[in-house]
């Protein structure tokens, strides 16, 4: 099995036409800039609903001109089947991103996140089929253990879904396990666990915990723990995610392909811990905060207590070797966070 270096050097020489979709969020910036880092050429979708503009211009900035000539960008809906297919066109790979994340966002409003992450979903992997896409990949999430508390989490027990947000990305599966029977469409699903780092959204009702935390330290406003604390998560760096994307596109072995893999670092931390090396990364530019500790309030709906990935399965088929631990990782976006808010 190839390493991810040999992959990357492999993609230089060989470029292909990748699809982004989410591509102005989180997640699918990061691999837009890794993809034109390798001049990859990129089209990219997004509605800009939880992604921004000022994403792209980032990424813009951090690439050469001649690097940046090889993304076309398309502002639509993923749940307009037409967009999906004129973006899919003529593509060898497709990331697919787009998605409303966060479990609160799904309970106030499960309709909207059925329609971006199922029907939307289900649009994208229709036009990857009839585009003869080489490979579907696609965020899929840790949600879907649901209320199975064994832990470490195995690819193959999962639970009883605990939100809406949770069904949906369960019905991902089903979907690609599905059209791999019936239409040998190959895909490969990813649980991501927690992603973390640069350009992961710290504002609005929704905002993940490490971006918040960032904010909210820096800011000077309180940082809630919502419950006693002692909440796990096993939180996984942005580069280890984009790694997992790529080995994904290009895993070769049959055995590989029409399966779901955890990506994750596989180290739990606890909602306090995380607390402390947040704060302990930022104190040198913000003494102030040396005494600032966090607030505790009650459990939040939908929420699982323990999260913890095996992560066997994607090292030992896609040769998966995450780079950045917990506290690598948080290095790294903590330099983010304070050049950027
Ligand atoms: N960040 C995590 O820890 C995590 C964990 C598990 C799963 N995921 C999944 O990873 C994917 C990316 O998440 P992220 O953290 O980058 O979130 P994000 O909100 O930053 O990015 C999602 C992007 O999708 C776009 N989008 C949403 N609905 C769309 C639609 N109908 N049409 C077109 N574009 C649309 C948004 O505008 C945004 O740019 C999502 O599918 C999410 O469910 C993320």
């Amino acid at each position: 099995m190839k390493t991810y270096k040999a992959i990357q050097a492999d993609l230089l020489e060989n470029p292909q036409k990748w699809l982004v979709t989410g591509v102005a969020g989180f997640i699918g910036s990061n691999l837009l800039e890794t993809l034109l880092q390798l001049d990859q050429e990129v089209v990219g979708l997004d509605n800009f609903s939880t992604g921004h503009p000022y994403n792209l211009d980032e990424v813009k900035s951090m690439v050469s001109s001649e690097k940046w000539q090889r993304f076309t960008f398309i502002e639509g809906d993923i749940t307009d089947y037409e967009t999906c297919m004129k973006a899919s066109i003529n593509i060898d790979y497709s990331l697919h991103q787009a998605a409303l994340g966060s479990v609160p966002r799904s309970i106030e409003n499960p309709i909207r996140t059925n329609e971006s992450n199922i029907t939307g979903f289900l649009n994208m992997l229709v036009a990857a089929k009839e585009n003869r896409v080489k490979r579907f990949v696609y965020a899929a999430s840790s949600s879907t253990y649901g209320d199975h508390e064994a832990l470490p989490k195995v690819e193959n027990t999962i639970g009883k879904p605990l939100s809406p947000y949770a069904v949906t990305k369960y019905v991902n599966e089903l979907y690609a396990d599905v059209f791999g029977r019936t239409y040998g469409t190959k895909s490969i699903g990813l649980r991501y666990f927690n992603v973390f780092g640069r350009r992961q959204d710290p504002n609005g009702a929704y905002a993940a915990v490490v971006p918040l935390w960032f904010g909210s330290l820096i800011k000077g406003k309180p940082a809630y723990i919502n419950g006693d604390g002692k909440t796990s998560r096993d939180f996984c760096y942005i580069d280890n995610c984009v790694q997992a994307n790529i080995l994904a596109a290009l895993a070769e072995s049959e055995d590989a392909v029409n399966q779901v893999y955890n990506v994750a670092f596989g180290e739990q931390t606890t909602l306090t811990q995380l607390f402390y090396y947040i704060r302990e990364r930022l104190l040198p530019n913000y003494p102030h905060i040396s005494n600032t500790e966090p607030v505790y309030r009650d459990f939040r709906k939908g929420d699982v207590r323990h999260s913890l990935a095996d992560i066997s399965k994607i090292k030992k088929y896609l040769g998966y070797s995450p780079e950045y631990s917990v506290e690598t990782g948080l290095d790294q976006a903590s330099k983010w966070y304070m050049e950027n808010m």
